[in-house]
C-alpha cells in the first residue's frame, strides 16, 4: 500500500474528509492537527486537540481490518517501548489506561481507519498518552510512518495469532454491551477465527461479534 499523505489543518473530522474525497483511493492518509468533531465508535465523541495524531486511511475492506489497525496501532508504540494491549475489539491501552482508538467506517468495498492517538496531552483523566509513557518528546510524523509501516507489515500476517497475543481482554471478567444492546457478563474466554469475542457466563457460551467491552477486574 503506497500512502498518499493529506496534511490538513482543523477539520470537522479526518473520516469526513476521506469519505468525501472523490475518487477515494486506497491509500490516501489523512492526518489533521485537530478535529471539531472527532468521532469516536459506537456515537462516542473523540476529543481532538492539537498534539494528538488523528488519521483516517482509505484501504481495501476486509473482515480482520479493525483487528489490523489495532495490532499496527500496538506494535507501533511497542516499538517506541510503550506496553500497549489491545483491549477487544480495538482500544489500544497502556498500563490499562487509553492511549489510542480506532473506527471503521466501511461500504462494501473501501473501508476508512481512522485512527486516533494520544500524543504530548491526555484528554481525559482515565487515559495516557505516548509522552507520558516514554518520557520523552515523539513527533506525530514519526508515529505516522510507524503506524503506516505496521498496517503494511500486518497485512501478511496471521491476525488472529498475533491480535490474541496481543489481546489483554483474554482470561478478564468483562461485561460487554453488544451492538444488539445486550448486556453479557462473563469471563472473556478466548477469540474466535472471525475475531469475535467469546465470553462464558456460568454454562453458557456467548459469541460477540461487537460491542463495548469492560474489564471488570484488575487484571495480572
Ligand atoms: C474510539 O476509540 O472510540 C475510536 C476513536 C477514533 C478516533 C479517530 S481520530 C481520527 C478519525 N477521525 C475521527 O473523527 N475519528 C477517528
Amino acid at each position: 500500500m503506497e500512502a498518499n499523505i493529506i496534511h490538513l489543518a482543523t477539520v470537522t473530522s479526518t473520516q469526513d474528509v476521506a469519505r468525501e474525497m472523490t475518487p477515494r483511493r486506497v491509500g490516501t492518509v489523512i492526518i489533521a492537527d485537530a478535529q471539531e468533531k472527532g468521532r469516536g465508535r459506537r456515537g462516542h465523541v473523540w476529543l481532538s486537540p492539537r498534539g494528538g495524531l488523528y488519521m483516517s486511511v482509505i484501504m481495501q475492506s476486509d473482515p480482520l481490518l479493525s483487528l489490523r489497525a489495532g495490532i499496527a496501532v500496538a506494535r507501533a508504540l511497542q516499538k517506541l517501548g510503550i506496553d500497549a494491549r489491545l483491549k477487544w475489539p480495538n482500544d489500544v491501552l497502556a498500563k490499562g489506561k487509553k492511549i489510542a482508538g480506532i473506527l471503521i467506517e466501511a461500504s462494501a468495498e473501501i473501508a476508512i481507519v481512522g485512527i486516533g492517538l494520544n500524543v504530548d496531552s491526555v484528554p481525559l483523566p482515565e487515559a495516557t498518552c505516548v509522552e507520558r509513557e516514554t518520557e520523552r518528546s515523539v513527533t506525530r510524523d514519526e508515529l505516522l510512518h510507524a503506524i503506516l509501516r505496521e498496517i503494511r507489515i500486518a497485512c501478511g500476517d496471521d491476525i488472529i495469532r498475533a491480535y490474541r497475543e496481543l489481546c489483554c481482554t483474554i482470561g478478564r471478567t468483562v461485561r460487554v454491551s453488544s451492538a444488539a444492546g445486550k448486556d453479557v457478563t462473563g469471563i472473556a474466554s478466548g477469540i474466535d477465527r472471525d475475531g469475535h469475542l467469546l465470553v462464558v457466563d456460568g454454562r453458557n457460551k456467548h459469541t460477540i461479534v461487537g460491542g463495548d467491552c469492560e474489564h471488570l477486574d484488575a487484571g495480572v
